[in-house]
């Protein structure tokens, strides 16, 4: 079937694939999120986890998705719609753009974050100011807060949150030959210069063996079964799976293309680019004697910290860090959106200009709602969840917008996505199509479609249905019945 419209856009090289897709994958979820799981969880015996769910259920699920929309030739919609006609499977497409608007919500806040830290930086707000002063300062500073206490700066994390989805549609625009793999191809590589400077600079420090032991040396006492969860719902965001990201990308891929390679080269590149996050901080963190295990404010509050202490180089690597911050979640964000731009222009119609101008337009405005949430904006949403606290008798736990967002896209859209797809690929797909797709230049090596076949039929749904599970806390409700510990 060559089915490869030639008025369709699409990416034009093998690098720029590579560097579109890993994009999209390396964001914040690299370098802000992963180094402080792994720190809350204990460190290398966590990765090994990660690792294993990275390629037992990552890697296939991202190869499923790339297959699903080079076969279709379309965006998330569409392409279920035209793979399996005039059956439900749609709605995965579906389900998948409403976790677009609203990863692309809170994630542009975020992202917002990191371009004032840059402007701070810059200016060498940080100097000088003791770790509670650059903790009081954060706190202020995303929930618009001013010293007396009062909203008065409501607006200050907003502006910053406008002008990253402002810079996001605008690559958008260009179109994904011209938009996303011309700007991907430049700051891919600007990331990864970056980061191997910082990981340079951390590991020369005096006393950052220990950073590097707590990376690499596993402590299996500390693991939870709770970590194994983590590590997989991790694996999902950090590779882009789930909501019709990577079948998008997948649609602008060309015929010749092995898709495998291209999944395993991405997957290898997040996941390098993840331990090189780590590498950057926490031998730094512990040289400088601070505590790993922070949580989220692990790049926001204690590396500023680690940065005065290097003395005057340090403003210098802080404004890199924060640029690879803002480069990262820039090449995420624009695959975001992609994934609503692609649908409104194919399946409504719509020109691509007043597509990305009208998608922007909600989700800068659902941003804004979550931005505010961390302050002002108190209205709290319930979200099922079994509460531990109270016996698991409890069933819907109340959230404020910015996390109730975070919490239904990561807890149900995007593993109930994840499950469609590598159960459409597994069972539904037609076997003939599958293996069309997997081949290259008409050579399918039989084990290679064994093994992912078997991925896909089994392991992969069995073990995101786990953590779905888990993340409604019913593994844990039935751990705790019978006694157990988890
Ligand atoms: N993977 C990106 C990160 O690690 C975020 C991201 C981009 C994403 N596209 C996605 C997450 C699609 C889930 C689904 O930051």
């Amino acid at each position: 079937m060559e089915n490869l419209n030639p008025k369709r856009d699409g990416f034009t090289s093998k690098f720029g694939i590579i560097a579109a897709a890993a994009g999209s994958a390396i964001g914040l979820g690299n370098i802000w999120k992963f180094p402080y799981i792994v720190g809350i969880n204990g460190g290398a015996a966590f990765i090994l986890i990660y690792l294993v769910c990275i390629a037992l259920i990552g890697a296939p699920v991202m190869l499923s998705e790339f297959l699903i929309g080079r076969r279709a030739q379309k965006n998330a919609v569409g392409s279920f719609k035209k793979l399996a006609p005039n059956t439900p499977w749609f709605l995965t497409g579906w389900m998948g753009l409403g976790a677009a608007f609203m990863i692309l919500s809170f994630y542009g806040v975020v992202a917002g974050w990191t371009f004032f830290y840059v402007v701070k930086m810059i200016f060498g707000a940080f100097k000088d100011m003791s770790p509670d002063a650059i903790g009081g300062m954060f706190g202020n500073f995303i929930s618009g807060t001013n010293d007396a206490g009062t909203f008065g700066e409501w607006w200050h994390p907003i502006m910053y949150q406008v002008a990253f989805m402002a810079l996001t549609a605008g690559v958008i625009l260009g179109g994904v030959k011209n938009g996303i793999e011309k700007y991907s191809k430049i700051l891919m590589p600007m990331l990864l210069v970056i980061i191997i400077i910082l990981d340079i600079k951390a590991i020369s420090l005096k006393g950052s063996s220990a950073g590097v032991e707590f990376l690499f040396k596993p402590e299996w006492g500390a693991l939870k079964l709770s970590s194994v969860l983590d590590a997989l719902g991790h694996a999902f965001f950090s590779l882009s799976l789930g909501m019709g990201t990577m079948i998008t990308y997948g649609s602008y891929i060309g015929k010749k293309e092995n898709l495998g390679v291209t999944s395993i080269q991405v997957t290898i590149a997040d996941t390098l680019i993840a331990l090189l996050a780590g590498l950057a901080i926490f031998p730094a963190v512990f040289a400088f004697g601070i505590e790993p295990g922070v949580g989220p404010g692990l790049v926001f509050v204690t590396l500023p910290n680690v940065f005065n202490a290097m003395g005057n180089i340090g403003q210098l690597f802080g404004i890199m860090f924060f640029v690879l911050l803002a480069v990262a979640a820039l090449t995420s964000s624009i695959s975001i959106l992609e994934v609503v731009v692609a649908y409104l222009s194919e399946e409504m119609n719509l020109d691509r200009k007043k597509a990305t101008i009208i998608s922007t337009i909600i989700i800068t405005f659902m941003g804004i709602l979550c931005s505010l949430s961390l302050g002002p904006f108190t209205q709290t949403f319930p979200i099922l969840e079994l509460s531990e606290a109270e016996g698991f008798a409890r069933f819907f736990t109340q959230y404020g917008f910015f996390d109730a967002l975070d919490k239904i896209s990561a807890n149900f859209l995007l593993p109930i996505g994840g499950l469609m797809i590598s159960v459409f690929v597994g069972w539904k797909m037609k076997n003939e199509d599958v293996k069309e797709e997997l081949s290259n230049n008409g050579v399918l090596r039989i084990g290679y479609f064994v093994v992912f076949d078997f991925l896909c039929k089994f392991v992969a749904p069995l073990g995101i249905i786990f953590v779905f599970l888990y993340n409604l806390g019913v593994v844990k409700a039935v751990f705790t019945f019978f006694g157990w510990e988890i």
